[in-house]
């Protein structure tokens, strides 16, 4: 105290009013031993001020970021020309706001003007008109899709980010409209019946060696809230049970102090998948690099493809871009840095209240770390296990199907955390177990663990509270 104290005096002296009011600042934000002298602005700490810049940088780049990628969503799929309708130079109907919402698509109501939002809440906005998504369009308050328009007003591409899959709204001013939460699931996006009501399939026809009527029972064989990430790379568009080979999407938050993401084992980390996501599924234009996918055996479409050698002047693989010969920038590579730490630092959501029982809870707490055994793998706050983070199908009596589509054969420790905002197309990558006590009961004859009736409700509400 006495050396702020004597600083106080001194800087009184020296320069008065203007000093003491940058000095009652830098008190206020507890940096007093950044000053050197009472002239110096406050140091701020360089690794603090670079995080700042990188989240506020990804936080652009997952939202809005297509890294080109509307070359292959608007340019080759034509997917610009269905959404504008013939009415406005494209093709068929167009698409109305409440056939996007059905799709899945969510509405970012902040970037609606406040006069717009009391237009559409007093009703006096037509939802059936094509032409108002293509203002929402204009506006970026289609959540991850984003509109490319000619001087003219018409839609001339579209592309998609990473937010189209990994964000939702919270339903705050309609279903549907709200504001954006990044990193949850989009648990009602169907993909695949957006993808198939684009007018040109054919490079997808060509890509997967199969007819315009087989894409599309693929395509809408997905549902929603889900995607086939390795369709492209090994061809295989059922198991073998004859269900759809399509995933869950997962969530993008708590990825911080995990090792191996996705649902199969081997891939990678964050920067891996979101490298390969935006180069191999998005379709942006960027580098990217992994001789694994050279293995014809394993990924055949791949291989043919050189997907593990892709580069902005060679094309991205199947699809063609149009304009590839004349060689464009790599737009993805600068981007991962930015893009890896934000998701790393989006928060867990919390459970919202009322959504589990907490004295049950905390008995099933005593459940999953003792008799369950499930702490042997989902562990600490990570739900993962610190390392190599991933098990063969047989540990935990599965069949091996999806796992055998990543690298190892393997299946990656799920996370726990908050999984209320992902229970609503069932747990595991495909959805299998309709519900966590699906999912206990499971595990009670697998691991033979014994578990009572009383016990497995209370695991039950200990995952909930997660
Ligand atoms: C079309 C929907 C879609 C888009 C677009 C998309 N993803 Fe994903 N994402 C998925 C699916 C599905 C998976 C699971 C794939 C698997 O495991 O086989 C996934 C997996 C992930 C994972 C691993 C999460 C975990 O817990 O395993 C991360 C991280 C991720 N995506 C981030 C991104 C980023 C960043 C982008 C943009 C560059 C992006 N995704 C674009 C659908 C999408
Ligand atoms: C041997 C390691 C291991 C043990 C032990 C284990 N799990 Fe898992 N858990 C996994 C793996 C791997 C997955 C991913 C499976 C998949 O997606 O197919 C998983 C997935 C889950 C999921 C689904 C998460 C989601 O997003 O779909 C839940 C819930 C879960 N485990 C709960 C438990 C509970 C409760 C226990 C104890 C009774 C337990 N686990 C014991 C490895 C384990």
């Amino acid at each position: 105290m006495a050396i702020v104290k004597k600083l106080f005096v001194w800087s009184l002296g020296l320069a008065g009013v203007a000093t003491l009011l940058l000095l009652g600042g830098v008190l206020f934000n507890g940096t007093v031993s950044a000053m050197t002298s009472a002239h110096a602005k406050p140091k701020l700490d360089p690794t603090q001020q670079r995080a700042d810049r990188l989240i506020v940088e990804g936080r652009k780049v997952f939202r809005s970021d297509t890294f080109g990628d509307e070359a292959v969503w608007g340019g080759v799929l034509g997917l610009n020309k269905a959404i504008e309708g013939a009415k406005f130079g494209g093709v068929g109907a167009g698409i109305s706001p409440k056939q996007a919402l059905a799709v899945g698509l969510k509405v970012d109501a902040t970037a609606i003007p406040k006069k717009v939002a009391a237009a559409i809440k007093a009703g006096k906005v037509n939802l059936d008109d094509p032409a108002v998504t293509l203002t929402l369009l204009k506006l970026n308050a289609v959540v991850g899709v984003k509109g490319f328009f000619a001087r003219d007003g018409s839609l001339s591409s579209v592309g998609i980010t990473c937010a189209v899959c990994h964000s939702t709204v919270d339903d705050s001013f309609a279903p549907g409209i709200g504001k954006r939460l990044d990193g949850w699931p989009n648990q009602d996006l169907n993909v695949g019946a957006i993808v198939a009501s684009a007018p040109n399939l054919k490079p997808l026809e060509d890509s997967l060696h199969a007819d315009e009527a087989t894409v599309k029972k693929v395509l809408l064989s997905w549902g929603p809230g889900k995607f086939d990430a390795e369709l492209d790379l090994d061809g295989k568009a059922f198991r073998p049970d004859g269900k759809p080979a399509a995933t869950r999407i997962p969530s993008a938050f708590g990825k911080d102090g995990q090792n191996l993401h996705t649902w199969e084992g081997g891939w990678g980390t964050v920067t891996y998948w979101n490298a390969f996501v935006a180069n191999l599924e998005m379709h942006g234009t960027g580098n990217f690099y992994d001789p694994r996918l050279d293995n014809k055996t394993k990924y055949p479409l791949a291989a043919a493809a050189r997907f593990g050698h892709t580069h902005p002047y060679v094309g991205q693989g199947v699809l063609p871009v149009p304009d590839q010969a004349s060689g464009q920038p790599d737009r993805v590579t600068e981007a991962l840095r930015s893009l890896d730490l934000y998701q790393r630092s989006l928060p867990v959501p919390t459970p919202p209240k009322g959504s589990f029982d907490p004295a049950a809870a905390a008995r099933g707490k005593i459940v999953f770390n003792g008799q369950g055994t499930c702490a042997s793998c989902h562990m600490g706050s990570i739900g993962t296990e610190p390392g190599y983070n991933a098990h063969t199908p047989a540990e935990i009596c599965t069949d091996a199907f999806q796992a055998d589509r990543g690298p190892d054969g393997t299946y990656v420790t799920a996370p726990l955390q908050a999984l209320f905002t992902r229970s609503k197309r069932g747990f595991y990558h495909d959805g299998r177990f309709a519900t966590l006590l699906d999912v206990v009961n499971h595990y009670d004859s697998c691991f033979d663990l014994g578990l009572s009736v009383q016990q497995k409700s209370d695991l039950v509400q200990y995952l909930k509270s997660r």
